[in-house]
């Protein structure tokens, strides 16, 4: 923990009697920097009240900085869009998890060790698991059932290691692996109510054998070049509520599985990686309904309806995602069927008419990484439900390198306190 030479005085006046603290100043490296305030309960008994955190560093972290105002997002002092153009979802990983942009050969070892742990993974139990479940079903359920069951059987294996930096890192990439090999047999499985074609073909790279088992896609490098510059765009994105969970949960010491299950959890949540699925439902009604957008946002306005992949609780301007995104929108649907093309074109109407009201402009509402992704995974064929499970699919990178900076920094365990305002009644005095 670095304090800086700034710091803040913080001054008690109660009964004509003044106190004065000083809270001492965290520095960053970029953004905001913390004031660290224990000593306002251990000097004044006083607890910050923030709720929903909304001002509130639970963490320092090296791993991705964002800067809301400025629309800035960089993994490791990369910035988001050079990593989109320049790199591939391996190179991320590798950034992510080891710190550095791998050199080629080393990226060809990444990929190679990655296939030969997704090919190792035993997937009887898996299509059991999922076939317990009706294809209706939500998969992010599916997902976390899965988890579930490898938390039981690794539960013992991870607390018989060390968690010295090497087995953290092989704890992290087993578990990337294994969402790896489940989502596309759960997003079969959600497509064509079975999991007969799961088999893995050794001649094909990873993101390859992702769509040919989940959508029966072979030879379409469209597809595959779009879902590497997508899970790169959702990799990590600091202290989000998925991830905020699996740190919270991971903090208590339980196995890696039962905490990403955790994260899966939050990230399913509409008002988090469930938006790209509900965009797509927003989209597809309007267009049903023929709909006319502005009378759409009038809805929106008079609070009966959200604007589905709008707004953001860090970005209050642009979110470079969504940016590059639409980018890889126009290229893929340079020659996609018509419903897409018809669904990014009323997209971009609404983002027009929305980023030229007041309504959206006075509460700096801006399109997120879920507004446009949701029309390229409809142009290459993944159902909205599949959407969720597609970020987790990336985002389960960000999850075990932030619980891999939990647990090397040794973090306690996350126990925030509260402001109690319930019944008041005299305590029971206790002999002790
Ligand atoms: C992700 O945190 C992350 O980094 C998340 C994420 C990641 O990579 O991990 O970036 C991924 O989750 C992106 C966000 C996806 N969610 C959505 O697109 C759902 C729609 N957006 C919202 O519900 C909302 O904007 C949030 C949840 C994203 C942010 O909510 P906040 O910060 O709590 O803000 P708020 O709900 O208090 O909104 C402030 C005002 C309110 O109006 P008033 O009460 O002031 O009149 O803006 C309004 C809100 O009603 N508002 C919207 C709106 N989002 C906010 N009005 C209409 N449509 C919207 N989408």
């Amino acid at each position: 923990m670095t304090h800086g030479s700034e710091r803040i005085l913080v001054t008690k006046i109660s009964n004509q009697q003044e106190e004065t603290i000083e809270l001492p100043i965290i520095k960053s490296s970029l953004g905001e920097r913390g004031v660290e305030i224990s000593q306002l309960h251990k000097k004044f008994g006083y607890f910050s009240y923030d709720p929903a955190y909304m001002a509130t560093a639970s963490c320092q972290s090296d791993i991705t900085y964002i800067d809301g105002e400025k629309g800035i997002l960089q993994h490791r002092g990369h910035n988001i869009e050079q990593l989109a153009e320049k790199y591939s979802f391996f190179d991320v990983i590798h950034l992510l998890l080891y710190g550095n942009i791998p050199t080629n050969h080393v990226r060809e070892q990444l990929i190679s060790s990655m296939a030969d742990q997704i090919s190792a993974i035993e997937t009887d139990y898996i299509v059991s698991i999922i076939s317990s479940f009706v294809p209706t079903d939500h998969p992010m359920a599916m997902i976390m059932a899965c988890l579930a069951r490898m938390s039981a059987e690794q539960n013992e294996k991870f607390h018989s290691i060390p968690k010295e930096p090497s087995n953290v890192d092989q704890i992290c990439m087993e578990t990337i692996c294994y969402l790896l090999r489940v989502i596309p047999i759960v997003g079969q499985y959600v497509t064509t109510g079975n999991t007969n074609n799961i088999a893995l073909n050794s001649s094909v790279g990873i993101l390859e054998n992702f769509l040919n088992i989940m959508l029966n896609k072979t030879n379409d490098q469209n597809s595959v070049t779009s879902l590497d510059k997508l899970f790169i765009l959702h990799v990590d994105h600091e202290q989000n509520a998925s991830t905020s969970a699996v740190r919270s949960v991971g903090s208590t010491g339980v196995n890696l599985y039962a905490a990403v299950c955790a994260g899966v959890a939050s990230l399913w949540g509409p008002l988090h990686g469930g938006a790209n699925e509900a965009v797509i439902k927003m989209l597809q009604s309007i267009i049903a309904n023929k709909e006319d957008p502005a009378s759409y946002i009038t809805k929106v306005k008079n609070g009966s309806t959200k604007l589905s992949g709008f707004g953001h609780r860090v970005y209050k301007n642009y979110d470079p995602r969504a940016g590059v995104i639409k980018k890889y929108c126009d290229i893929i649907l340079s020659d996609s069927k018509s419903n897409e093309r018809d669904m990014l074109e009323l997209a971009s109407v609404l983002e027009k008419t929305a980023l030229a009201d007041e309504y959206f402009i006075s509460r700096k509402l801006f399109p997120n990484v879920d507004f446009y992704s949701g029309v390229i995974y409809k142009a290459i064929g993944v159902p909205e439900a599949m959407f969720p499970p597609l970020f987790a699919a990336a985002r389960v990178v960000g999850w075990t390198t932030q619980w891999k900076e939990m647990v090397l920094s040794k973090e306690k365990i996350n126990r925030p306190r509260q402001i109690y305002i319930g019944h008041t009644r005299p305590a029971l005095h206790h002999p002790l």
